[in-house]
């Protein structure tokens, strides 16, 4: 199987070197844990790798999403949202439960051949628009499935209640699917060195039954926010292995990538949109 580079500092190595590619990622953590910055770092590696990005926001808007961004240093975000290579689709978590069950299939067909990143970020919200615990699995089961069919996926999930019980229902049944599950912790005064980043169930990797702890500040990756608030970029480097967009990304992996393929026109359903419009 195929590794991607995560984007997010420390991770890769926690990883065996990436995520592999096609699987589905569950970032879980409390409010302001850093879920929407690891899942913008996620989508920002990809694009400079070439690759495509959909960011499904349930909760802030792109515009507000595009500005922090900015803060933590992608100064050039905006550039792939004109090139149509990273498209928003910002919903409710209603809306976004019918766009599942009635158009996402048809979504993935128009994205059926790229190689993208997906995030959705918060999947809570999904979860609380459907009442009944099977029809919930039903629900992110599909949206995994389906999504895991035009690139590598990650949803983000927030921790409510005791910090650390991860039994709670809504983060079972994503647990439970997702094939990779990392949970971002805040540092405290019992670990005074630095949140640590754990993974607890890397799927289809050595050692798996066996959670693998980081911190954030651990070397192995590149392009990654460091503790302190600051994205450290470094010079230029290697072209990703498995590069399947030629001339995506420019030298060093900058600058939107120049794909000369159809993009994938935009889908519009019921006040989900996107195609780099960002409007809800
Ligand atoms: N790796 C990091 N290094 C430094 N600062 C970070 C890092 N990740 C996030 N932050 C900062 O922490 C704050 C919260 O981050 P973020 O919005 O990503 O959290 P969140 O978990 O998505 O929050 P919410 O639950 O409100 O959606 C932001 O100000 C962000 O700049
Ligand atoms: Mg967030």
């Amino acid at each position: 199987m195929e590794k991607i580079r995560s984007g997010v500092y420390g991770l890769n190595a926690l990883m065996d070197g990436g995520i592999n590619e096609h699987t589905t990622t569950v970032v879980i953590g409390s409010p302001g844990a850093g879920k929407t910055t690891f899942a913008t770092q996620f989508l920002r590696r990809g694009l400079e790798e070439g690759e495509d990005a959909v960011f499904i926001t349930l909760d802030e808007a792109p515009q507000e999403i595009i500005k922090n961004a900015k803060l933590m240093g992608w100064e050039d975000a905006e550039s792939y949202i004109e090139s149509g290579n990273m498209v928003f689709v910002d919903a409710g978590g209603k809306q976004f439960s019918n766009f599942i069950r009635r158009e996402l299939a048809e979504f993935v067909r128009e994205w059926e051949g790229h190689a993208a990143r997906i995030v959705v970020d918060p999947l809570t919200p999904v979860l609380w628009s459907v009442k009944e615990k099977y029809e919930q699995r039903e629900l992110v089961s599909f949206l995994l499935r389906q999504t895991r069919r035009i690139g590598t996926v990650l949803c983000t999930l927030e921790e409510h209640g005791v910090v650390a019980d991860l039994s709670a229902p809504e983060l079972i049944i994503p647990m439970y699917l997702g094939d990779n599950v990392i949970h971002l912790r805040y540092a405290s005064h019992d670990r005074p060195r630095g949140g640590p980043l754990r993974a607890p169930r890397p799927r289809g990797q050595e050692g798996a039954a066996e959670p693998r702890e980081g911190r954030r500040g651990d070397p192995g990756d590149d392009g990654q926010a460091r503790p302190g608030g600051e994205v450290e970029r470094e010079g230029a480097r290697e072209p990703h292995a498995d590069r399947r967009h030629a001339g995506g990304g420019g030298p060093g992996g900058r600058g939107p990538a120049r794909d000369p393929r159809p993009r994938p026109r935009g889908v519009r359903a019921g006040g989900v949109t996107c195609a780099g419009s960002v409007t809800r």
